[in-house]
């Protein structure tokens, strides 16, 4: 089922939890709103459920508006964080209470409940009660309870956040491997970057409220809208080195000369900007023009990789180095910028300045 959102709106007194949302997704997709606490993701599943009434806009299910339909017309399936299990039944009775409640024969239900139950891979597990369950496994019991129904539409809200490092990775899998499966449209809501890169088809960045870019997960890395962007996904961040830059020019803060960047020169813009650059995007080879005179700070192992702190006038920022270059700290060296990982953002409010044919490219 294809879902749109029109125009969504969600005020609380003065607060727009979400603000003017449109966003459209495909049938049988996953899509992660990703974004901060406080950005809107609850409130905008709460509305898509039918739990919380919508101030404004609009939600289309196919060709059907379905803003004011009650919940449970909507055929939506629903996982929470706090799996919500009812602890005196077994496994088997938890899969099937929602078949109770449409008044599904006993047969059918149970036929349908062990279905999930070994889709989820919890089939051995069908007479013990929630809490001789791991918290994994839980989750899985709660994943099949939400599709025994066969919704139109998942919607899981942080439901790997109460689980430890290494069942998150599973079980993130497991949530894409059953919803592929299936095939049900799904929205995931978290506010781990590398959860959402990992297992959706499109991502949803928000901010208070406010869609930042929808797209998906490597474009969101690669082509960053906006600062807030750009800040938000990347391990280890993103640099900003602030300066000023002048038709093509960058003066970094503290630095004694203007650097050309040459990807930039058809940018028309007079101001104060960050150029923005991902650890991985520096090289030591001269690749053209677009030289940063730098000091070496310090060098360090981070896992497997070496990397460096750099000085650039007032600034610094970290960048991954070839282990066989042998820097030390104090030393001067010239580095250049690669291709990918290069931005230019406003500093007054963030936006991106894009070269005239970028521009084309991008939008
Ligand atoms: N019932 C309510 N009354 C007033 N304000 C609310 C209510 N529900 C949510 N808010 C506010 O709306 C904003 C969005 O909340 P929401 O729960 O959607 O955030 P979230 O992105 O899900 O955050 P988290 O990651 O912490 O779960 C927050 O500022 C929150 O305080
Ligand atoms: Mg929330």
């Amino acid at each position: 089922m294809k879902v749109r959102f029109e125009n969504l709106t969600k005020s609380f007194g003065a607060l727009d939890a979400v603000n003017h949302f449109n966003v459209e997704l495909e049938d049988g997709e996953l899509i992660s709103l990703l974004g901060p606490s406080g950005c809107g993701k609850s409130t905008i599943l709460n509305m898509l459920a039918g739990i919380l009434p919508v101030t404004s806009g609009k939600i289309w299910f196919d060709d059907d508006d379905v803003t004011n339909l009650p919940p449970e017309e909507r055929g939506i399936g629903l996982v929470f964080q706090n799996y919500a299990l009812y602890p005196h039944m077994s496994v088997l009775k938890n899969i099937c209470f929602p078949l109770e409640i449409q008044k599904v024969p006993k047969k059918e239900r149970e036929e349908r409940a062990i279905e999930m139950a070994k889709l989820v891979h919890v089939e051995t597990m069908l007479d013990r009660k929630p809490k001789q369950l791991s918290g994994g496994q839980q989750q899985r019991v709660a994943i099949a309870r939400a599709l025994v129904k066969r919704p139109r539409l998942l919607l899981l809200d942080e439901p790997l956040s109460n689980l430890d490092a290494r069942l998150r990775l599973e079980m993130r899998e497991e949530i894409r491997r059953i919803q592929q499966e299936t095939k049900v449209t799904a929205i995931f809501v978290t506010h781990d970057q590398e959860e959402a890169m990992s297992i959706s088809d499109h991502i949803v960045l928000m901010k208070l409220g406010i869609k930042q870019q929808y797209d998906e997960p490597q474009r969101l890395y690669d082509e960053p809208a906006n600062q807030f962007v750009a800040d938000f996904l990347g391990n280890p961040p993103i640099n900003n080195i602030p300066g000023k830059f002048d038709n093509g020019t960058f003066l970094p803060d503290g630095g004694s000369e203007a650097i050309m960047l040459d990807r930039f020169k058809s940018v028309n813009y007079t101001g104060r900007v960050n150029l923005s650059v991902r650890s991985e995007s520096f090289t030591t080879d001269n690749a053209g023009s677009e030289t940063l005179p730098c000091v070496v700070e310090s060098v360090y192992k981070l896992g497997k990789d070496e990397m460096a702190r750099f000085r650039l006038g007032s600034s610094e920022f970290r960048a991954y180095i070839p282990s066989d270059e042998g820097l030390e700290a104090g030393q001067s060296v010239k580095l250049h910028l690669k291709k990918r990982g290069v931005f230019l953002y406003r500093l007054d409010d963030g936006t991106r300045l894009l070269p005239n044919d970028a521009q084309a490219e991008v939008n």
